[in-house]
């Protein structure tokens, strides 16, 4: 008889695709599950800002991330609050800037500058009127550079310590931690060139992270 022999077949299939169903969706639930518990034990309930290790009361928790593309906007966080983000509604691309009083954290203005068809002097009446001592916030976003002028860029670099505001190009991404008025160069800053060679993204380097302690400012 062969009609029994293919049903049992047949039954043993459907059997053997329902175990191996049920197993890898357990297995795999359960790594998801141990996976995300590690990455919420080790970092973001811990720590303002998720950063991976714990500031001293002198200064604050920072963690600040350019753009990634032209798809993922930047995201400022200090002192365990979101400065600026999508979510926040507060970035946009070409250059995002936060400006905070550096002895309590408080946010003083936040903007974003269109680099590749805005107006750098609205970045410049932006900053010009800034004060000095008070820090500076600074997130890179799709396109960074085309309008930059002598002036805005002598700006990051002279008066925010920046050692990459001469060199930013076509697509760049760049972040930067300063403080208005500050003789030195801020060792709080990353850059990546928009490479063919080098670029993660078709057209777009990888984007830039940087976490860490940042001094506040002593009276
Ligand atoms: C910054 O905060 C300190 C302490 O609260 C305050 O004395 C100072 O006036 C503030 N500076 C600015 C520019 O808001």
């Amino acid at each position: 008889m062969r009609l029994p022999g293919i049903l049992n077949f047949v039954i043993s299939v459907i059997t053997l695709s329902a175990i191996w169903l049920f197993a890898s969706k357990y297995f795999s639930t359960n790594l998801h599950g141990r996976i995300f518990r590690g990455v919420i034990d080790s970092k973001s309930i811990k720590n303002k800002c998720g950063i991976a290790k714990p500031c001293g009361e002198k200064d604050f928790a920072f963690r600040i991330m350019s753009g990634a593309a032209s798809a993922v906007g930047p995201s400022i966080c200090l002192d365990g609050k979101i400065i600026m983000s999508s979510v926040k509604n507060n970035i946009g691309k070409g250059i995002n800037i936060a400006f905070i009083n550096g002895t309590n954290g408080e946010v003083l203005k936040t903007g974003f500058f269109d680099m590749y068809a805005g107006d750098v002097n609205e970045l410049l009446d932006f900053v010009k009127p800034v004060q000095t001592g008070i820090m500076a916030m600074v997130a890179s976003y799709d396109e960074p550079a085309s309008k930059l002028n002598d002036e805005a860029r002598k700006y990051f670099t002279d008066t925010l310590g920046s050692n990459y505001a001469n060199m930013l190009q076509f697509r760049d991404n760049w972040i930067l931690i300063g403080v208005v008025g500050m003789k030195n160069k801020s060792p709080f800053e990353q850059h990546i060139k928009n490479d063919g060679k080098t670029n993660k993204y078709e057209g777009w380097p990888e984007m830039l992270e940087m976490e860490g302690c940042v001094p506040r400012k002593m009276e």
